[in-house]
């Protein structure tokens, strides 16, 4: 094989962020209007395996950058195929997912690295029949893929060395391309979407470390241990609940959640004011709810829409100064992989 291309979806997290990485449920679901997608060709003998990321601007040899963590994916994936010797490939990554965002780019970056990697040197599993995990597109059915369970904890330990203590929600929903609930040190369950909803994910601009946000939340959670576990107790069961009306199409109760939802983050001090404001413009314009999604303090909220909604509240967003809006509904999901 001469050229191998694999890709992955971003992600938003529905409810239970931060409350996650301390042992509570949270709801992820993959976003596929945005994707990373890498691309291995073959080199000459003796190029060895340079990496492109032209979205940043990144050329790095495999052999010069031992902690970069485009080079770890790749490298990690190299190693679960068992070759010892780096081979001769252009890698190049791109892609579609803000950055820096609350949309999981990094992890799909690294998941779309691990596939292309497996794939191109054909280290690949038949494709599962099963539920767990779903094989979406109909071009996976009958191929090989690259193994999901050894996909999954590579992007885990890249993303260990993105932000520390991952809870680990972020490769599970990347790496399975399917909404999931997710609590830490549980095997992750898919859940059925009853009835297909649409969401507005609106972007402030404002770039944030989960890194940072997660330890601020450590040191208050250190600080006052008892009302931090109380309000993680909180999300939690929004997300129970959530799942339950996901489960049962009762889509109407999931603003209502979303705004609790809301209301408990800014207690645990991750929202922000261009967050804040982009919320309440959006249910002033119609939303149901709507929340921030992921780390907090910047990047992306989402609001729940009703159809006949979406435009005025999409509007309603990019003329308050929304950088980026993307409309998805959650119940869709589409994977790629083709090897040629
Ligand atoms: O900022 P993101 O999209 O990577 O989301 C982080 C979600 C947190 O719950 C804040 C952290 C985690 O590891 O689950």
């Amino acid at each position: 094989m001469t050229r191998a291309t694999a890709t992955a979806p971003g992600k938003i997290i529905l409810f239970g962020e931060h409350a996650v990485v301390y042992g509570r449920a949270a709801i992820a679901v993959p976003v596929t209007n945005v994707q990373a997608t890498a691309t291995i060709e073959n080199a000459p003998a003796g190029t060895g395996c340079r990496l492109s990321a032209p979205d940043i601007g990144a050329r790095i040899r495999l052999s010069d950058a031992p902690i970069d963590p485009l080079a770890v994916a790749v490298r990690l994936a190299i190693e679960a195929a068992g070759i010892e010797a780096e081979p001769d490939w252009y890698v190049t990554v791109r892609s579609t997912i803000p950055i820096a965002g609350g949309m999981g780019s990094g992890a799909a970056v690294s998941a779309a690295l691990a596939r292309a990697v497996l794939s191109h040197i054909g280290h690949c599993v038949a494709a599962p029949s099963t539920a767990w995990p779903r094989v979406s597109s109909a071009r996976w059915r009958d191929q090989p893929i690259p193994d999901p369970e050894t996909v999954n904890r590579i992007v885990f330990a890249v993303e260990e060395l993105h932000h520390a203590t991952p809870s680990g929600i972020d490769n599970t929903v990347i790496v399975y391309e399917q909404p999931v609930w997710f609590a830490r040190g549980r095997p992750p369950q898919v859940f059925a979407i009853a009835c297909p909803f649409q969401l507005i994910i609106a972007d402030t601009g404002i770039a944030y470390s989960t890194r940072q946000v997660v330890a601020d939340v450590r040191r208050a959670w250190r600080e006052k241990t008892i009302r931090y576990e109380a309000i993680f107790d909180s999300i939690g069961a929004v997300a129970e609940a959530a799942r339950r009306a996901i489960g049962a199409g009762h889509v109407t109760a999931l603003g209502p959640l979303m705004q609790e939802n809301q209301r408990l983050l800014r207690q645990l001090d991750v929202s922000a004011e261009a967050l804040e404001r982009l919320i309440a413009i959006a249910e002033k314009a119609g939303a149901s709810g709507a929340k921030l999604s992921g780390g907090g303090r910047g990047g992306n909220l989402i609001a729940l829409v009703r159809p006949e909604r979406v435009d005025a509240v999409r509007e309603a967003l990019l003329a308050s100064g929304a950088v980026r809006v993307i409309v998805t509904e959650v119940g869709a999901s589409n994977y790629e992989l083709s090897n040629s």
